[in-house]
Formats: structure tokens, C-alpha cells, sequence
């Protein structure tokens, strides 16, 4: 039997959502983001490390950094020089102002070169995780505009920003606070 291709057409001027497949959409998106976070936690250890992660110092605990450099302070011009293009370099991510060293537990296989994250490297992804969104990294006008204040934010983004907060906070070290040029 066959079947002729040119019974098969779309016109997409009649393709409209109404309101139940907007709130279907909004509630999926909803779905997959808790759902993601919360295997991400899942997979965790309760001291906050991925059961995955392997990387251990020579006294059989975890490797993170002993030195705290919350103080340090880098602007997103400098910001986008960590992304760990070498497999030892230091790969940070900035959410609302604080800069977290990504590149532990982990973290480098999802932020580093090649990593399913890696468009966050190097930058404040405050914006895009408020709005569960990729971009297509980051631009001049970027790095030449002032910190992002994120004041415009609907209650679902501040939640969403909140939730990937949560997870940074208990996951990856805070090494500095990000500044204007
Ligand atoms: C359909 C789309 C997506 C799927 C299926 C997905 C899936 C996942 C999965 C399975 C994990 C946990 C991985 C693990 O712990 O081994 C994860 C973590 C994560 N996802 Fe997604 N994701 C999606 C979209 C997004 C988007 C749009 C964003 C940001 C705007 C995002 C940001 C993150 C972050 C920040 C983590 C945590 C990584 C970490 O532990 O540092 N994801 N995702």
C-alpha cells in the first residue's frame, strides 16, 4: 500500500494554544525542573556530595578547597576567564552575586568543556536559571553591562533562581563575590 506524501500537510497558521495548553506547558516545565533538581540531590550524599563522586585527597575525604576565598572579588570580565579549559583550572559560575568554584564534586563534568552545562561557565547564570533556559553563551554586550539586578523577576523565576541556589549552596564551595568594572 502506499501512501502519497502529499495528503500529509501541516498548515500552521491554524496551530494555536489555548489557555489549558499553556497552563499543560507551564506545569511540565515545573515537572521537569523539580524533577531534575531533585534526582540531583537524590544522587547526593547528605554532606551534600554526589554519591558518583570519586575524587577523594590523600586522607580518603572528599576533595574540596580548605582555603576560603569568599573575599575575592571579579568582575564578569574576569569571571569568563574560569572555565576550566585545562582539566586543573578552576571552572566558577555566579548566582545573584556569588561566585561558586564549580569544578568540584563533580561539577566538572557537567560545567566543564563539552559538559551538558558548560554554556554557564564563566558567567552569572542568574537569569537563565531563573527562567530554566540555555542561551547561546555569552556575548560582549554581556560582559560589558552592569551586574544583572534580577528585580523584574515573577515569583516562579525568584522560586526557580531559589532552587539552584539551594543546590549550589550545598554542593560547591563560594569563593567570591562577583563586581561591577
Ligand atoms: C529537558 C531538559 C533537561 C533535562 C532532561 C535535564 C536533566 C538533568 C539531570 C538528569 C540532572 C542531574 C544530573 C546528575 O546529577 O547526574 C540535571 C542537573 C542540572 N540541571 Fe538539568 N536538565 C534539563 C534542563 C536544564 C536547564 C534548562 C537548566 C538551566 C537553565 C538546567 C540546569 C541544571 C543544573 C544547574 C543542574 C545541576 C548540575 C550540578 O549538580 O551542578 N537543566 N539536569
Amino acid at each position: 500500500m502506499t501512501i502519497p506524501i502529499n495528503h500529509i500537510t501541516t498548515n500552521f497558521s491554524d496551530f494555536k494554544l489555548d489557555k489549558s495548553s499553556i497552563t499543560q506547558i507551564v506545569l511540565l516545565t515545573g515537572v521537569i525542573l523539580s524533577a531534575h533538581i531533585l534526582y540531583s540531590k537524590l544522587t547526593s550524599s547528605p554532606s551534600g556530595y554526589p554519591l558518583h563522586a570519586k575524587a577523594k585527597n590523600k586522607n580518603g575525604q572528599n576533595k574540596t578547597k580548605s582555603k576560603n576565598k569568599e573575599h575575592v572579588k571579579l568582575t564578569k570580565r574576569q569571571l569568563a576567564s574560569y572555565v576550566g579549559k585545562l582539566p586543573l583550572d578552576p571552572i566558577y559560575i555566579a548566582i545573584k552575586g556569588v561566585v561558586y568554584d564549580v569544578s568540584v564534586n563533580g561539577g566538572r563534568r557537567f560545567y566543564g568543556p563539552g559538559g551538558a552545562y558548560s554554556i554557564f561557565a564563566g558567567r552569572d547564570a542568574s537569569r537563565l536559571f531563573s527562567r530554566f533556559d540555555f542561551d547561546e553563551g555569552v556575548t560582549q554586550e554581556e560582559l560589558d553591562s552592569p551586574i544583572d539586578k534580577l528585580d523584574d523577576l515573577s515569583p516562579e523565576e525568584q522560586d526557580s533562581l531559589d532552587a539552584y541556589i539551594q543546590l549550589f549552596e550545598s554542593k560547591y564551595e563560594r569563593v567570591g563575590i562577583l563586581v561591577d568594572n
